[in-house]
């Protein structure tokens, strides 16, 4: 959609004392309307249950930004007076949201806003019912403009509790006003998976069951749970990073072509794939749980010794998993999943590995082992791509190496758009492409849902290390990252 179709709004965020809000959050809508076209026309109204007031509010939201240096603090402290508002929400009790809904209008008309809105839920997941259920109940999912509801994820613990919660949003809200967010789906190097599969056709011919022979998609994290345990406890990576980001990356790269770029016919070519893929079986699924360990030099605690976790909890802090799709283009691929936190160092790779040739007709001479062709895509850090493919060394005997072409996007453009700048651009604008259907959400929980009724046997490994390893025990196939 072209920029000039960004509307004037309330940008109406819960849970603003958050950590999301703080890190994530606000510097995204400070950027936001200094780079879109809504400038003084984007306003914030903070909500929480911690009693503040309209400069209480704006003296957090201005350390928040100082300390992230997004700007001069003179200008973020104009920025934070000239936008940002309050609303004290102690319950959930509908007089609260009546009290919100005059707080609201009072804002509009005082900025001459057209009744736009968006509610923002950044908010632990046992509250978003009472979030939404507060809102429609109010009459808030209607207007005289626009009104837009964003759910932070996760969004459910499983099947049935997603399909609570999707009924629920869409007893006040159409499928069309909610926006569902998963902050992978706003990187840069995750959008460019489409465009590097649809733009290049010469990618096409060999994207199927005929070409590849394995696709790895991992998320490693160098960090461990930081102060979160109140959330981990009640998530671990299966909920936390597995049934979203990385089932996203997996119907990114296994989608058919979508019959135009038109958000539904994307969306609707990625549940396709969701719905494609075989139940997992118990032996193609790894738990492991960090125990203290070394990283970079640095001695870390186990799992167990984090503040609040609870003793002898066997939550998981890393999941691998085998994928079958079961459609004409997969069947017999396996694709890999892997995340786990508190691993050697952070990277998000997807390496796709073709079959290697046939026949080789190298075989007499030694040392001419072929290599298959990999393509290795780089989410994050260092954000790029690398195709291998064998060389000759120069002169005799012949012999091979390995090496790439490669393209790093350091190297071509300038600093990569943060996620959260690009999707809350994008729920202002009113595109869904970046967000995720409901259709998806369940199909996904579907998937999952043994696994969470009956948790895989939870291996430890060494805080430092790539997870639970073979010798261990466990049966699942394991590839260095
Ligand atoms: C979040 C998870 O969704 O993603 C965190 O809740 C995780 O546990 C984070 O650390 C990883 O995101 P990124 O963008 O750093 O890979």
């Amino acid at each position: 959609m072209p920029k000039s179709d960004i509307a004037p709004c309330l940008f109406v965020v819960f849970g603003v004392t958050g950590d999301l809000v703080r890190r994530k959050l606000l510097p995204a809508l400070y950027r936001l309307s200094h780079e879109s076209k809504l400038g003084e026309q984007l306003k914030i109204l903070g909500v929480s249950r911690s009693a503040m007031d309209d400069q209480g509010f704006r003296t957090m939201a201005r350390t928040a930004l100082e300390t992230r240096n997004v700007d001069s603090n003179q200008r973020i402290g104009n920025w934070c007076e000239q936008h940002l508002h309050y609303c004290w929400l102690p319950q959930w009790a509908p007089d609260q949201f009546q009290i919100l809904a005059t707080r609201i209008r009072e804002v509009e008309s005082r900025c001459d806003l057209p009744g736009n809105r968006i509610f923002y839920l950044a908010l632990p997941p046992q509250v978003f019912p009472p979030a939404i259920g507060g809102l429609g109940d109010a009459g808030l999912n209607r207007s005289r403009g626009w009104t837009r509801l964003v759910v932070e994820k996760p969004f459910g613990r499983d099947l049935a509790s997603a399909q609570q919660l999707n009924t629920l949003v869409h007893r006040y809200f159409a499928e069309t006003e909610t926006y569902r967010i998963d902050h992978y789906l706003g990187k840069e190097t995750v959008q460019n998976i489409l465009i590097f599969r649809f733009a290049n056709p010469i990618f096409e011919t060999v994207w199927n069951r005929d070409r590849v022979e394995s696709v790895q998609i991992s998320v490693a994290e160098e960090i461990g749970i930081e102060q979160r345990a109140g959330y981990y406890e009640h998530a671990g990576a299966l909920r936390d990073m597995v049934q979203n980001h990385l089932t996203q990356l997996v119907t990114l790269m296994a989608m058919e072509i979508p019959s135009s770029f038109h958000p539904e016919a994307i969306r609707n070519e990625k549940v396709k794939v969701l719905d494609s893929i075989a139940p997992i079986s118990p032996s193609d699924a790894v738990y492991g749980q960090y125990t203290e360990g070394t990283i970079k030099g640095q001695k870390v605690p186990g799992y167990l010794q984090e503040p609040g976790v609870a003793s002898g909890s066997k939550v998981e802090t890393f999941v691998a998993l085998k994928l079958g799709i079961a459609n004409w283009r997969w069947q017999g691929v396996p694709f890999y999943v892997r995340t786990g936190k508190c691993l050697p160092y952070r990277t998000t790779k997807i390496v796709v590995t073709f079959r290697c040739a046939p026949v080789s007709i190298f075989k007499p001479f030694d040392s001419c082992n072929l290599h298959c062709n990999v393509l290795i895509i780089t989410i994050q850090p260092d954000e790029g791509f690398d195709l291998h493919f064998e060389v000759k060394t120069p002169g005799q005997p012949i012999q091979f190496q390995t090496q790439s072409l490669r393209f790093r996007y350091s190297e071509v453009f300038s600093p990569l758009p943060d996620a959260y700048q690009t999707l809350l651009l994008d729920v202002v604008r009113g595109d869904p492409t970046l967000f995720v259907r409901s259709d998806w959400v369940e199909s996904s929980w579907r998937l999952y849902d043994s696994l969470v009724q009956e948790p895989p046997m939870l291996y430890p490994y060494a805080a430092g290390t790539w997870g639970p390893h073979p010798q261990d025990g466990h049966q699942a196939q394991w590839f260095p990252i």
